[in-house]
C-alpha cells in the first residue's frame, strides 16, 4: 500500500482536474518585448502549456511587437528553440513537447515590428487587431509602461464594446516609490478603467502561494487558530541563492527591499493574514488585502536590517561579492538582503511580530512561511520542562519545496514520559500530478477570462509601498548602516538579533 497515499480511513476527493477544460475565450494576445526574454523564457512556455491544457480558443493569437528587426520566422524558430532546450534540460523523465500543439501555437505567432514610441506602431497594429477582444501584455522596461498605454489609447486600441474586451498587462517594477506608483496609476487611469489593469505579481501565480488561501479557508481546523491567542510570531523568507547576475545596472537603483518587500512578500504576508472575503471575487479579496496593508505601521530603523554579500561560496563554488559584480560600484551601499519586523495593529494581530527576510547569495534557495505557535502553558511532563517542549510550527513551503510540515510534540517510546519533536509532512506531489509550468498560465488565463483576484489593484500597489517609503527615505541618505554577510550564509548576524533580543530565532534556511 502506498503509505503516503492511504485513503482507507478518509474519503479524499482528489480528482481536481476538472474533467471538461473550460477554454478562455477567443483573444488575440499582444506582447510589447515580444522578442525579449520574459517572452521567450516565461510567455511563450506559459501559453504553449495552457494549448497543451486544451485552455486555448482556436482563435487565440499571439502578436509579438518589438522595436528590433526581425521576422515571424525567425521569432518562431527563437521560441522553439528555448523551448526544446527547456525540454532538453527538464531531464529523461521530462514529458516531451507535444509537437502538433507547439505547431499550432507557432502558426498562430506573427511578428510586428516598431518602436513603442511612434503611432505608425499602433496604426499597423490596429490593423491586425480588428474588433476582436485583445490582451495588450506590457514586457518592457518600465519606463514604457505610459507611454505605450497612452499610445494605445491615442489610436483608440483600448476602447471595450459590449462583445470585446481590452485588458492590459503590467509587468514589475510598479514603480520605484510611493510617489513613482502613485503617479503611474494616475497616468494610466487617463486612458483605462481600473477594470482594465492586470498589475502582475509572478508570485500569485504560484500553485503554493494560491494554496494559503485554500488551506485558511477551506479547513475548519486551522482558522479558529489563526490569531494573537494562539500564535507567537510569524516568519515569511524569501532565501535565494543566485546573486544579481546580469542585472547589477537594474539592481544597484532598486535594492532587495524594492525588488521583493511592497510585491511579492506584501502578497505572501497579506495572504497569511487577511480576514476571510464574503467570496472569492477579486475585489472582496483585494479589499480584505488592503485593509491588512492599511493596519501595518511603517517598521522603524531599531526594526530593520539591511545587508549586502561579501564573497563566500554557494554549494562548494567560490563566488564573489555583491561589490565586485558587473555594473556594481565599488563601494556600492544597495542593499541585497533585508529583514524587518512588521507589525500589524488589528484585533486579529496586535502583538504578533511578523519577521521577514529576503536576500541574495544566502545558503539555499527557500521561499516559506512559517507560523510558530505560543507554547503549551506548564510543565505536565516531569522529565521536559515546558521551556523545551518542541514548539508547534506549521510551516508551508512555497518553493523549491511544495507542501505542508507541522511540527508537534509526540512520547518518545520508552517507561519514562519523555517528548521529542516530530513533524508531519505533505507533499503536493505525493497528492497531485504537478505539471510543468511556469507559474504564468494561471496568471494569463485569469486574464482571458476576466478574474483579477490574482492581480493588485492600484490601492494594494500604493499601499505596499507606504510602508517602506519611511525606509527608502532614509537609505537615500545611508543613515542606516550596511551589515555585511558572506554569500552562502544565513544573512547578517544583525538579522539573527532582530529576533534574538525577544527570545526567538529565525528558523535555519
Ligand atoms: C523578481 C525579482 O521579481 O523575483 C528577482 O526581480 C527575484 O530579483 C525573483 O530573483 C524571485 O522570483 P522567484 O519566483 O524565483 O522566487
Amino acid at each position: 500500500m502506498d503509505s503516503k497515499k492511504d485513503h482507507s480511513f478518509i474519503e479524499v476527493d482528489d480528482g481536481f482536474q476538472p474533467s471538461a477544460p473550460k477554454k478562455g475565450p477567443p483573444c488575440k494576445f499582444v506582447i510589447f518585448g515580444g522578442g525579449g526574454d520574459l517572452t521567450t523564457r516565461l510567455l511563450m512556455p506559459a501559453i504553449y502549456n495552457l494549448a497543451q491544457a486544451q485552455l486555448l480558443d482556436e482563435e487565440f493569437s499571439v502578436i509579438a511587437v518589438d522595436w528590433s528587426e526581425s521576422s515571424t520566422e525567425i521569432l518562431r524558430q527563437k521560441f522553439t528553440a528555448t523551448m526544446q532546450d527547456f525540454v532538453e534540460r527538464r531531464g529523461k523523465n521530462a514529458v516531451a513537447l507535444e509537437q502538433s500543439t507547439w505547431d499550432w501555437l507557432m502558426e498562430r505567432v506573427t511578428f510586428l515590428q516598431g518602436s513603442f514610441t511612434e503611432s505608425s506602431t499602433y496604426d499597423k497594429l490596429s490593423l491586425l487587431l480588428g474588433e476582436s477582444n485583445c490582451i495588450f501584455y506590457l514586457a518592457v522596461a518600465a519606463r514604457f509602461f505610459s507611454v505605450i498605454v497612452d499610445q494605445l489609447g491615442n489610436a483608440a486600441l483600448t476602447v471595450e464594446k459590449p462583445d470585446c474586451y481590452r485588458r492590459v498587462i503590467i509587468e514589475k517594477p510598479f514603480g520605484a516609490d510611493y510617489a513613482s506608483a502613485v503617479t503611474l496609476n494616475t497616468e494610466l487611469s487617463k486612458t483605462l478603467s481600473e477594470k482594465q489593469i492586470y498589475r502582475i505579481d509572478h508570485y500569485l501565480g504560484k500553485e503554493t502561494v494560491q494554496n494559503i488561501l485554500a488551506l485558511r479557508f477551506s479547513n475548519g481546523m486551522f482558522e479558529p487558530l489563526w490569531n494573537r491567542q494562539n500564535i507567537d510570531h510569524i516568519q515569511i523568507t524569501a532565501a535565494e541563492t543566485v546573486g544579481v547576475e546580469k542585472r547589477g545596472s537594474f539592481y544597484e537603483v532598486t535594492g532587495a527591499l524594492r525588488d521583493m518587500v511592497p510585491n511579492h512578500i506584501m502578497q505572501l504576508l497579506t495572504m497569511i493574514a487577511m480576514e476571510a472575503p464574503t467570496s472569492f471575487e477579486a475585489d472582496a479579496v483585494r479589499d480584505e488585502k488592503t485593509k491588512v496593508l492599511a493596519a501595518i505601521a511603517p517598521p522603524t530603523a531599531a526594526d530593520i536590517v539591511r545587508g549586502q554579500y561579501t564573497a563566500g561560496a554557494i554549494e562548494g563554488v567560490a563566488v564573489d561579492g555583491y561589490r565586485s559584480e558587473g555594473s556594481v560600484a565599488a563601494k556600492s551601499q544597495t542593499e541585497t538582503y533585508v529583514a524587518m519586523k512588521l507589525q500589524i495593529d488589528n484585533w486579529r494581530w496586535a502583538g504578533v511580530p511578523f519577521y521577514i527576510r529576503t536576500g541574495k547569495r544566502l545558503a539555499h534557495r527557500k521561499t516559506e512561511i512559517s507560523i510558530h505557535f505560543k507554547q503549551a502553558p506548564f510543565a505536565l511532563f516531569r522529565d521536559t520542562p515546558v521551556e523545551k517542549l518542541t514548539p508547534n510550527i506549521m510551516v508551508l513551503h512555497i518553493q523549491p519545496k511544495e507542501g505542508v510540515t507541522i511540527q508537534f510534540s509526540a512520547k518518545v517510546p520508552g517507561p519514562m514520559v519523555r517528548l521529542g519533536g516530530v513533524r508531519m509532512n505533505f507533499d503536493y506531489s505525493d497528492w497531485f500530478t504537478v505539471g510543468p509550468s511556469t507559474g504564468y498560465e494561471t496568471l494569463l488565463y485569469d486574464c482571458m477570462v476576466g478574474d483579477a483576484t490574482l492581480f493588485q489593484r492600484a490601492d494594494n500597489i500604493e499601499a505596499g509601498w507606504e510602508i517602506v517609503q519611511p525606509a527608502l527615505n532614509a537609505w537615500k541618505d545611508h543613515e542606516d548602516p550596511l551589515c555585511f554577510y558572506p554569500a552562502g550564509t544565513e544573512g547578517p548576524y544583525e538579522a539573527e538579533e532582530l529576533l534574538s533580543k525577544t527570545g526567538r530565532h529565525w528558523l535555519k534556511l
